[in-house]
């Protein structure tokens, strides 16, 4: 709790922010400069061996509720250790959020824990906060998909945004498909076996160690040097000398080795063009392209990378030069004429930088007011309004006992694609 909460802001105590990751969730307070907890998104249920994301889409609304009651408890009272009906909430919410999800989420606020009020602000928007200005192409990218949303002069271009389901989860996979190809383990009776041999199935959150402690992103000659070797089926291009080898310590007694050549190849993935032509480079600029004319130069000097995948070392060099080579190349040169690509470093680690942007606007406390729905027009109108729709007059003065409720804007999201 912050020391001298209270102190000249009228009594009312700092809202709860709240960052709901695929992976994982960052909870704090508002006016802060750092989340209080970076935990998984996922309870451990007994007699179950093995954890249940909490964001999932694809369960029944039920079993979701009971999900999420059971996690955002576990997030007040064993992390914030405040009590939830005392203060408003900011939920950092991603623009392909579904209504479902969201909706759920905003009950179990509501109607289980009983707090004053809700929010849910656009991650990407959030994430332009931090840095003090109004506009930016910012690209998330994090564990399930990479998301690119432009937002000028404060506002998301909806129609502009670029997704792939590039991040995390991709990675993982790959590494592991390739360490149970290619590396071999050793123990105190054998050397060389096998990985599916030595361990059987290797955990996700042992893969997603490796990669953060071993693997790197390759500079653009590297990377594409290490592409024509992959792709060049006769053999003819050579690949750059790997990195040294790595043995990786898998519990007290098995030593996996990790080759070289996986460590600096693996994340090529993010950057080779798929069939489409589609890579994390092409999201942006297929987004500016979708932009306003009068908007790209703005947009294209000042780009915004964030989300825990971006904190893979060399990755924001490399996503630029990849940008700066696409540019010139015939595909984008006729429908951009911009020619200056610059990337912004915010006051935050990348994975947290959205929820900064949220700890930033709860902290304004006349604002956050405004834009909140609070709980008795939620119990009566049963809905949670979208991020666009709540402009002046604020939600919580529109609803008059008798008279019929205003008209709300569906989420314009889904109109929109
Ligand atoms: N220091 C790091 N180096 C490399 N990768 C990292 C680092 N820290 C986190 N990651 C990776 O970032 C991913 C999680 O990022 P993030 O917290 O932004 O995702 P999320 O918000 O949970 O997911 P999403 O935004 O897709 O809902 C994980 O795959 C994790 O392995
Ligand atoms: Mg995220």
């Amino acid at each position: 709790m912050p020391l001298f909460e209270g102190l000249g802001s009228g009594g009312e105590k700092t809202a709860v922010v709240i960052d709901l990751g695929a992976a994982y969730t960052k909870c704090g307070f508002a006016g802060e400069t750092g989340p209080r907890c970076i935990i998984p998104s996922e309870i451990q249920r007994p007699g179950l061996q093995q954890p249940i994301q909490v964001v999932q889409y694809n369960i029944n609304t039920e079993e979701l509720f009971s999900n999420l009651k059971e996690f955002i408890h576990m997030l007040y009272f064993r992390h914030l250790l405040v009590n939830p009906r005392d203060r408003r909430v900011v939920i950092i919410e991603s623009i392909l959020c579904p209504s479902h999800f969201r909706e759920t989420l905003t009950k179990v606020f509501f109607k289980h824990f009983e707090v004053p009020s809700v929010l849910f602000a656009p991650s990407h928007l959030m994430s332009v906060m931090t840095l003090g200005i109004n506009s930016a192409l910012v690209m998330d990218c994090g564990y399930s998909e990479t998301l690119v949303l432009p937002v000028y002069e404060g506002i998301p271009i909806l129609s502009a945004w670029e997704a792939l389901p590039l991040a995390g989860k991709a990675i993982h996979k790959e590494l592991e498909a390739q360490l149970v190809e290619q590396c071999t383990v050793d123990t105190d009776s054998s050397t060389g076996q096998s990985l599916p041999a030595a361990i059987g199935n290797i955990q996700e959150d042992v893969v997603e160690d490796i990669k953060v402690r071993t693997c790197f992103v390759s500079d653009l000659q590297r990377g594409l040097k290490i592409q024509d070797a992959k792709f060049n089926l006769e053999g003819t291009a050579e690949r750059p000398d790997p990195p040294p080898d790595v043995d990786y310590p898998l519990d007290g007694e098995k030593i996996l080795h990790i080759k070289g050549s996986i460590r600096d190849s693996v994340i090529e993935m993010l950057f080779e063009q798929d069939n489409e032509e589609k890579s994390v480079a092409t999201l942006m600029l297929d987004a500016l392209v979708k932009c306003p004319i009068d908007t790209r130069k703005t947009l294209s000097e000042n780009l915004v990378v964030v989300g825990g995948t971006a904190m893979l070392p060399g990755f924001t060099h490399r996503l630029l030069a990849e940008i700066r080579l696409l540019a010139e190349s015939p595909r984008y040169q006729q429908a951009l004429s911009t020619k200056t690509y610059r990337v912004h470093s915010p006051p935050a680690k990348p994975n947290c930088t959205a929820w900064l942007g949220g700890a930033i606007f709860g902290a304004l406390q006349d604002i956050l007011g405004s834009r909140s729905v609070s709980r008795d027009y939620y119990n009566q109108t049963g809905r949670i309004p979208d991020w666009c729709s709540l402009s002046a007059p604020p939600p919580e003065s529109l609803y008059d006992a008798g008279k019929t409720p205003p008209p709300l804007m569906k989420r314009a999201f889904s109109t929109e694609k």
